[in-house]
């Protein structure tokens, strides 16, 4: 059982502070991922659950007990570095064992568990070759195998797919995911990869300079962000965003925009200076013209296999829909653009925070 807490906890390296006030419950089993832009403070994070780094000030608590002064190697957790960090003369079984044999595990022990390891990565045929002898994805299983033999409370893992081409990433993704259900543990996943925190995760916690912008579930951040930063950080094609003004037409409050051919009602009590947010997918095109649609023309369009991504000039500004294949409107060709009223986001122009979406207004 591990239950990861961490209690207003902040971290500053010569004044400046790269964790800011961090409040953050990792409940038992949960796949929680921490998504951010480089330098955001993720890795200092999860150094600081493992005890690879102390806090400034703040506490870690696992199962409520605080930790911050117990050194790494007393806590209940195994962490899997972003390079493999596996021992280059040491074969797969050895580099696998190598925690258990400094615990001191009888070595029939250390066999067994070291092979229950490597079946569960299927990598049972490769423990006797060297780290130089294995591809790059099966390096990194052994770097995971090495983890989970510890069976700790929680494995930390530190962008354990960047150094694999995309095609290994995939498959790793899935593999990772099925590994958590298997050994049942609490599992804390740093990413700066939105699609792996999407399809991965129970929770994702999204981080810039140091603060929590939004935890909540998969589904919870991309229908509902929190802000315009999580908006445009999580979605791939990112978000759409069209800067209109909101006036009172007819004692009702409207936005009103060149990218939208009607202007939408909002509730009262929206600041005057917001921006509408719309995903590509929430984007339609008609080759000819449809009530309630805007007439743009053909930027440019990206075939990505069962979509085409097409990017559509309306006056000065440009909008992505991502629609189904065919679509055979060449460059410069008229288009009519509709936006889902359903699904369309208001975020405050001046700070950004997300204001009652403009499907619920009525
Ligand atoms: N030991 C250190 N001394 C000084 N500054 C540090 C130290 N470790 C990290 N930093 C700084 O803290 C900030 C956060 O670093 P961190 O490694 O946590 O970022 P990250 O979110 O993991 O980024 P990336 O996605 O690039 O790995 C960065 O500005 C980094 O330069
Ligand atoms: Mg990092």
């Amino acid at each position: 059982m591990a239950e990861v807490r961490l209690e207003n906890v902040t971290k500053s390296f010569g004044g400046k502070t790269v964790v800011d006030d961090l409040n953050l419950t990792i409940r038992d089993q949960e796949f929680l991922t921490l998504v951010g832009p480089s330098g955001c403070g993720k890795s200092t994070t999860l150094r600081m659950i493992c005890g690879l780094e102390r806090a400034t000030s703040g506490n870690v608590f696992f199962d409520g007990k605080p930790v911050s002064w117990l050194p790494a190697n007393k806590r209940d957790v195994a962490m899997v570095f972003q390079s493999y960090a596996l021992y280059p003369h040491k074969t797969v079984r050895q580099n696998i064992g190598f925690a258990l044999k400094m615990m001191r595990v009888p070595k029939a022990t250390i066999d067994e568990q070291v092979l229950e390891a490597a079946r569960t990565l299927d990598i049972e045929d490769l423990l006797d070759r060297k780290p130089r002898e294995l591809s790059g994805g099966q390096r990194q299983r052994v770097a995971l195998g090495r983890a989970i033999v510890r069976d700790a409370g929680a494995y930390l893992l530190d962008e354990p797919l960047s150094n694999l081409d995309a095609q290994l990433r995939v498959l790793m993704r899935a593999e990772i995911k099925r590994l958590h259900v298997d050994v049942a543990r609490t599992f804390i996943y740093v990413t700066h990869d939105q699609v792996e925190a999407m399809t991965m995760s129970d929770r994702i916690a999204v981080l810039r300079d140091g603060v929590i912008q939004q935890c909540a579930t998969p589904e919870e951040i991309y229908e509902r962000p929190a802000n315009r930063f999580v908006a445009s950080f999580m979605g791939s094609p990112p978000m759409n965003f069209v800067t209109g003004a909101l006036a009172d037409v007819d004692g009702v409050r409207m936005f009103r925009s060149t990218a939208l051919s009607q202007p939408i009602a909002v509730s009262d009590g929206q600041p005057a200076d917001v921006v509408l947010g719309v995903r590509p997918e929430d984007v339609a095109l008609s080759p000819t013209p449809v009530e309630g649609y805007r007439q743009g023309r053909v930027f440019v369009s990206e075939p990505l296999g069962p979509d085409v991504l097409v990017t559509v000039r309306i006056e000065d500004e440009l909008l992505k829909a991502r629609v189904p294949t065919p679509f055979r409107l060449g460059h410069d060709a008229p288009v009519y653009v509709g936006l889902n009223p359903e699904r369309l986001h208001l975020f405050s122009a001046a700070d950004g925070t997300a204001l009652q979406a403009p499907r619920d207004a009525a």
